[in-house]
């Protein structure tokens, strides 16, 4: 789950689901929900229906300085077992409709800006909020699925924006973003194994999880990143308790708790290179 949805199921969501129209399309509805039965027996993997996490992200605080969806400071979701990103993927377009929404304000209120200035306004906004969706993922097909959805989704908002004057860079830059925060791991054992040992063998590793902070160096807009333990995020006390605020926050301030390595300031753009 995401860090900011409860367990709670909206009523409403949960009785569309029941009331499909007859037991015919219940059972084609449940279908496109799952792949076979072994992966709902032995990894329970059921994915959640549209409508549900509709339903679910709309009890998300979405207004002022408290919205989840807002452009300063984005809020970080992190979902430990993401499937192909029901709910990273609605958060993804949601946090996008806000970058769009301000970027149409910022060309009204400064009609003499030039159109690159504004296009990398839009970019940089963009990648921040990439930056700030993670995910888990146990089985392959799935984390890869879930990364494509997500890359597809951007370039979906980037096109539809700037149809003639997309740059190779940023999409590059963006999905470097998004394949580094969606990792095939095991959140149970806080590590990701090449040969899916399904425990934890030698050739495990531990999960890293990058927190991109943003600054702004002579009008240039930089990043700079921090790698922590996946394990050191969850096993910070105070992390459990500040969940709903941010994931990472409280992390800068327990950096005892897992922080592997911090970068120098990079442009964004270069920020693969870091
Ligand atoms: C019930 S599905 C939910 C998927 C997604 N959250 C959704 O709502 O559609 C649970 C997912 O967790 C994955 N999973 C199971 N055990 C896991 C583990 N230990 N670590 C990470 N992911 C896991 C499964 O492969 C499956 O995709």
């Amino acid at each position: 789950m995401p860090v900011h949805i409860n367990n709670k199921l909206p009523p409403t969501a949960a009785f569309r689901v029941l009331s499909a129209k007859n037991a015919k399309s219940k059972v084609k509805y449940a279908k496109s929900l799952t792949k076979s039965k072994e992966r709902i027996q032995q990894h329970g993997e059921v994915f959640t229906p549209p409508e549900i996490v509709n339903d679910m992200l709309k009890m998300l605080p979405s207004k002022g300085k408290e919205s989840v969806w807002r452009i300063e400071n984005p809020a970080k979701f992190l979902e430990p077992a993401c499937g192909e990103g029901a709910f990273l993927t609605e958060i993804y377009r949601r946090k996008l409709k806000q970058v769009d929404s301000n970027y149409n304000k910022e060309k009204k209120n400064n009609p003499s800006k030039k159109k690159e200035e504004l296009q990398e306004w839009w970019e940089f906004n963009a990648a921040l909020q990439t930056s700030s969706i993670y995910g888990i993922e146990l089985l392959e097909d799935n984390a890869e699925q879930c990364t494509m959805n997500l890359i597809r989704i951007f370039l979906s908002f980037y096109m539809k924006n700037f149809p003639k004057t997309q740059n190779e860079k940023v999409i590059e830059t963006i999905q470097f973003l998004i394949s580094r925060n969606i990792i095939q791991g095991n959140a149970l054992t806080y590590r990701r194994c090449s040969v899916s040992c399904g425990n934890v063998c030698d050739e495990c590793e531990e999960m890293i999880f990058s927190e991109w902070i943003p600054k702004t160096e002579n009008g240039a807009f930089l990043l700079i990143r921090k790698d922590y333990t996946y394990e050191g995020i969850v096993k910070a006390e105070s992390i459990k308790k500040e969940i709903q605020n941010s994931l990472f926050a409280e992390v800068e301030k327990n950096v005892e708790h897992g922080l592997k390595k911090e970068y120098p300031p990079i442009f964004w753009k270069e920020i693969k290179y870091a």
